[in-house]
């Protein structure tokens, strides 16, 4: 099903951390349906046709959608503006917002021995990073919705804001704290965008991937499988890129419109208690 925006051109969907992984995956999937995508990671070479953004670009065309590479690095405010400007330069508009951009501690340390640099980067990037990117896209959504409302017989204009957190958020890993703290505070920013947004009729959710395969993952691919293989996910696989895409493709569609400042869990049943 394709997303119909209720106004002239397709709707345009930002997404930080889009040159592969999780990101690349929502950025396929919004590609197919039916958006464009800006899609933002810290490094671009164009002339770097097989990997990263322009990889993307090339996928996401074949979909039929337009793409910007916005390169940047989203812990970097004073770089904000410059990426909001170049989508709206680009496109005129931003429906949907997606906080995908994250990073792990490198290297993992005990939560005893955890360093303040490894904190401080690990919060600028998942957490500082996205909250302040977050309020820039937040308050050009509402002036558009205030000029979208004002006019009369407008079509209904429904924006939205997704934050990729992690079950992280919620479990304990004393190997890399500073990121289990880092997804937290992110998903209270959801709620908190949520309900300030809600008047506005922005729709605010909070994804949260469990065990997915990507360059993230890599570095502990072995002990994943074994656990996994061990019973840890109940569905027995890990997730893929495209198994979070397609869940941000279905809020970004509007199926979800009154549910806003809800978790969605992208776990393959990781969330059951069991006994
Ligand atoms: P990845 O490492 O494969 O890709 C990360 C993406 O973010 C890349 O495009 C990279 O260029 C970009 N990025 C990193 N730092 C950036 C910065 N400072 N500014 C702009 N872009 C930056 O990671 P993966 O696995 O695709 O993760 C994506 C998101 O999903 C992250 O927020 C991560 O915490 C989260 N997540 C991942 C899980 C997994 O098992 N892989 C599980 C739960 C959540």
């Amino acid at each position: 099903m394709k997303f119909e925006p209720g106004a002239a051109g397709r709707p345009v969907a930002f997404v930080t951390g889009a040159s592969r992984g999780i990101g690349r995956g929502i950025a396929l999937e919004l590609a197919r349906s039916g958006f464009d995508v800006a899609g933002n990671a810290t490094r671009f070479d164009p002339s770097e046709r097989q990997a990263g953004l322009a990889e993307v670009q090339v996928r996401c065309e074949e979909l039929g959608a337009s793409f910007l590479p916005v390169r940047g690095d989203i812990a970097l405010l004073e770089g904000h503006e410059s990426m909001l400007e170049a989508v709206l330069h680009r496109f005129g508009r931003v429906d949907l917002l997606v906080n995908n951009a994250g990073i792990a501690p490198a290297p993992r340390f005990d939560v005893l021995e955890a360093t303040p640099e490894s904190f401080d980067r690990v919060l600028a990037v998942n957490t500082r990073g996205a909250f302040f990117l977050t309020q820039r896209v937040a308050r050009w959504m509402i002036a558009r919705a205030d000029a979208a409302g004002a006019a009369r017989g407008a079509p209904p204009w429904r924006p939205a804001i997704v934050f990729i957190t992690s079950i992280s958020a919620v479990a304990s890993s004393p190997a890399r704290a500073e990121y289990c703290i880092s997804k937290a505070a992110l998903g209270q920013a959801a709620r908190v965008f949520a309900e300030r947004l809600a008047p506005h009729g922005i729709s605010v959710f909070e994804v949260r991937p469990g065990i997915i395969r990507t360059d993230m993952t890599a570095p502990v691919a072995e002990q994943y499988e074994a656990r996994i293989a061990a019973g840890l996910v109940p569905q027995g696989r890990w997730g893929l890129p495209e198994d979070v895409g397609r869940a941000v493709a279905a809020l970004a569609r509007g199926d979800f419109a009154y549910s806003t400042g809800m978790i969605f869990e992208v776990s393959g049943g990781m969330d059951i208690r069991r006994v």
